[in-house]
């Protein structure tokens, strides 16, 4: 079962620009904040292979490469490119009253 209303807010609109991501803390789970072509993505921060935090990796249109072991990610759904079976858990993320909001869902 999953709440209606799941959206938990995290930085300010202005805080992440276009082209950019931007790590936040909510709910006590730490996720990467993509900003690209107006829209906002958000994926576990960790990377599954040796944990490495995605933030400080580079962005590439929809793709985040791990600065680790170089892991490449789709923003978009945390597919890993390699492997399908392999993915960073995603976050609905949506901008509300210049706030940018992320669901977190309860029923994990
Ligand atoms: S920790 Fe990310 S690729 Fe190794």
């Amino acid at each position: 079962m999953t709440s209606k209303d799941s959206f938990v807010s995290s930085v300010k609109e202005s805080d992440l620009s276009e082209g950019h991501m931007k790590a936040v803390r909510v709910k006590g789970r730490s996720i990467l904040l993509v900003r690209q072509c107006g829209e906002v993505f958000g994926v576990s921060n960790r990377c599954p292979h040796q944990s490495c935090e995605l933030q400080g990796g580079v962005l590439t249109g929809y793709v985040v490469m791990c600065p680790c072991h170089g892991w490449k990610f789709d923003v978009r759904n945390g597919q890993y490119q390699e492997i399908p079976q392999v993915k960073l858990d995603s976050y609905r993320c949506k901008i509300e009253n210049g706030k940018i909001m992320v669901e977190i869902l309860k029923d994990e």
